[in-house]
C-alpha cells in the first residue's frame, strides 16, 4: 500500500476584509470551512470549484505561502507550520500569480531560484531547457524580458521553475487556464509523463472536466470552502447519478447552494 503524501484536517481560512464608507466595518470571508482529504504519494489529485470556492487558498496553504486559521496539515510527513522549512524544500508550486522578476529573462529567474536553492549554474541551466524543451518551448526565447512572453510560455517558464528542485510535491494551480490548445496539451502531457516516470504527487486545480478526466486518480469538488464530492471520476459520477463530470460538477455545485440557501433562510 502506497503511504499519504498529504493529510489534511478541518483545515480552515478566514480572511478579514475592511468594508463600507469609512472601512470601518470588517467583513469575515470564510474561504476555507473545514476541509479533509488526503492525497496518496505518487497519486494526481484534482480539484475542481467554481472561482471563488477555496482552490487556490488551499493550494497557498499547502505550499507554505498562507497559514491556516485551524486544522492540521501534514506534508510528506512534516506538519504544518512547525515544519516549513522542510515542506518548502519538497513542494513545487506552479500559479499564474507566480511572483516572477518580469524585467529579467526566463534564464535570469530560473538562475535566481537554482542559486536560492543552492545548485550549481551550468547544470540548473541545462536543466531548465530540457523542461522548457520537452514543454514544446525553443531556447530562443530564453534570453528574452519575461514580461515580453505570452502567458503560455510564461506559465511554461513557471513549471520549469517548480520543476527544477525535484519536487517530490507538485502543486499545479490551473496550470492550464488561457493557453492555447497545443500549449494546453504540452503541458498536460508533460504532467502525465512526470507522474509515470518520477512517480510525482501532484494536486492539480483546473476548470476543465476533460482535463481532470484523463490526468486525474481522484478528483474533489470544493464549493464555498467546503468539500462536498470526493473520488474516482467514475465513483463521482455513479454517487451522483451522473453521464459526465460536467453534470456532476453542477449537481455538486448547485446543491451546495441550495443547502446555503436554506440555512439562511432559517
Ligand atoms: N489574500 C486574500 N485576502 C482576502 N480575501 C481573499 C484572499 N485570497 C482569497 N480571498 C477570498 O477567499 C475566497 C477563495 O478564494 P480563492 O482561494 O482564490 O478561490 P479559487 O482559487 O477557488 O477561485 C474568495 O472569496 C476570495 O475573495
Ligand atoms: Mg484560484
Amino acid at each position: 500500500m502506497s503511504s499519504v503524501a498529504i493529510r489534511v484536517q478541518n483545515v480552515r481560512k478566514v480572511f478579514r476584509k475592511r468594508k463600507g464608507v469609512l472601512r470601518r466595518e470588517i467583513h469575515e470571508e470564510h474561504a476555507l470551512n473545514g476541509i479533509t482529504f488526503e492525497v496518496r504519494e505518487g497519486e494526481v489529485y484534482g480539484l475542481l470549484g467554481p472561482n471563488g470556492s477555496g482552490k487556490s487558498t488551499l493550494i497557498r496553504i499547502l505550499s507554505t505561502l498562507l497559514l491556516a486559521d485551524g486544522g492540521d496539515v501534514e506534508i510528506l510527513g512534516f506538519h504544518l507550520p512547525e515544519h516549513e522549512r522542510e515542506v518548502r524544500e519538497r513542494v513545487g508550486r506552479v500559479s499564474v500569480d507566480a511572483a516572477f522578476y518580469k524585467k529579467l529573462s526566463a534564464r535570469e529567474n530560473l538562475l535566481y531560484t537554482a542559486f536560492l536553492y543552492g545548485f550549481e549554474k551550468t547544470e540548473a541551466e541545462q536543466k531548465a531547457l530540457y523542461i522548457l524543451k520537452r514543454l514544446g518551448q525553443d531556447a530562443s526565447r530564453f534570453d528574452d524580458p519575461l514580461e515580453e512572453m505570452s502567458r503560455g510560455m510564461q506559465q511554461k517558464v513557471s513549471i520549469a521553475r517548480a520543476l527544477l528542485v525535484n519536487p517530490p510535491l507538485l502543486l499545479l494551480d490551473e496550470p492550464t487556464t488561457g493557453l492555447d490548445p497545443k500549449s494546453k496539451q504540452e503541458v498536460q502531457r508533460f504532467i502525465q509523463d512526470l507522474r509515470l516516470r518520477e512517480g510525482t504527487t501532484i494536486v492539480l486545480t483546473t476548470h476543465d472536466m476533460d482535463e481532470a478526466e484523463r490526468l486525474c486518480d481522484r478528483i474533489g469538488i470544493l464549493t464555498r470552502g467546503q468539500l462536498v464530492a470526493e473520488g474516482t471520476s467514475e465513483e463521482l459520477k455513479f454517487q451522483a447519478g451522473a453521464d459526465n463530470l460536467e453534470e456532476v460538477f453542477l449537481k455538486a455545485v448547485g446543491k451546495s447552494f441550495e443547502e446555503v440557501e436554506e440555512a439562511t433562510v432559517e
